[in-house]
């Protein structure tokens, strides 16, 4: 059952990695608070799910599959959107992740990395593959440049609209062993605070959300052991966590849909919040 009727009602919300953890979270609630929503990304299946789900509500969505790094199937979307929903009120950036080739296994420097003959299960900042690095960069950071520049051009027309982008917590401290996630990220942060200030004439604003850690299916690898246990990172996150939890996606709505309302939020742009349950306010010791 969607809301009677509230600011999002029957505007266009475009939200990318819409099948993702925290994604589909949103654009049911964007959904239901009355949002037309296109759903990108590029597993048409996937996206499908989530816009049964939608409709199966009473809202209205639209799947499209898209690489968000890719200029010409992105265009291709916005084509697809605009004739079926009307041009973007909305813009979230949240396709985005990382891979785990581009992490390296150890938190420092070690010797043996250096080694021609190395163990096999160690992967030093020496041996990253750069095209695994580069692609981690161009999904997080290119994968938000390249939508807000084409969507974000109906949004500067009509003089109107919002974009949010998702940053992290390694866009304020650099994480260990993520390297290219962490810089990606920091980046988004500075071109969120960048296309806020360039946009403001044109009466777009732009923010971020940056979320504390929130298990999905590829950082529960990460965080838990198989049987649902922290792993040594996980602890490791928790020690540094002052609420001594993950967040649910959920936890974000509030947050996420305040940036977006013109009404709630209409003199906030470039900021990037973090939703993190404590964690970038607690240095651990
Ligand atoms: N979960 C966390 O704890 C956390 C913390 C901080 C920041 N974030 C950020 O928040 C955002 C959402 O995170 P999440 O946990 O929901 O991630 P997720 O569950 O991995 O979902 C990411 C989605 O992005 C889509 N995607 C990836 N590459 C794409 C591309 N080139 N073009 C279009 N879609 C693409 C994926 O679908 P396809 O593979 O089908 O394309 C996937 O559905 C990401 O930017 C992530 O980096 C997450």
């Amino acid at each position: 059952m969607t809301a009677s009727s509230s600011f999002f009602t029957d505007k266009t919300a475009v939200i990318t990695g819409a099948a993702g953890t925290l994604c589909s979270a949103v654009a049911l609630r964007l959904a239901n608070e009355g949002a037309r929503v296109a759903l990108l990304g590029r597993t048409l299946a996937s996206l499908e799910t989530i816009a049964m789900q939608i409709r199966a509500a009473g809202g209205t969505a639209l799947p499209v599959a898209c690489d968000v790094t890719q200029p010409d199937q992105v265009e291709r979307a916005r084509a697809e959107i605009s004739s079926a929903l009307g041009a973007p009120w909305f813009l979230l950036n949240g396709a985005g992740g990382n891979q785990a080739s581009a992490i390296t296994t150890t938190t420092e420097f070690d010797p043996a990395e250096l080694a021609a003959d190395r163990p096999a299960e160690l992967r030093g900042f020496f041996n990253l593959n750069l095209q695994t690095f580069e692609d981690v960069i161009r999904i997080n950071t290119l994968g938000t440049v390249v939508p807000s520049q084409i969507f974000g051009r109906d949004m500067a027309a009509l003089g109107r609209g919002s974009i949010l982008n998702f940053a992290s917590m390694t866009s304020y401290r650099p994480i260990s062993r993520v390297a290219a996630y962490a810089t990606a990220k920091a980046g988004i942060v500075n071109f969120t605070a960048w296309l806020a200030a360039y946009l403001a004439p044109a009466g777009v604003r732009v923010n971020g959300v940056a979320p504390g850690f929130f298990v999905n299916e590829r950082s529960r690898k990460i965080l838990q052991n198989p049987d649902g246990s922290l792993s040594a990172r996980g602890r490791n996150v928790m020690q540094h966590t002052p609420f001594k939890r993950f967040g649910e996606a959920s936890e974000l709505l509030g947050g996420v849909l305040w940036l977006l309302n013109d009404e709630q939020a209409a003199f906030v742009t470039g900021v990037t919040l973090p939703i993190d349950g404590g964690f970038l306010a607690c240095p651990g010791v």
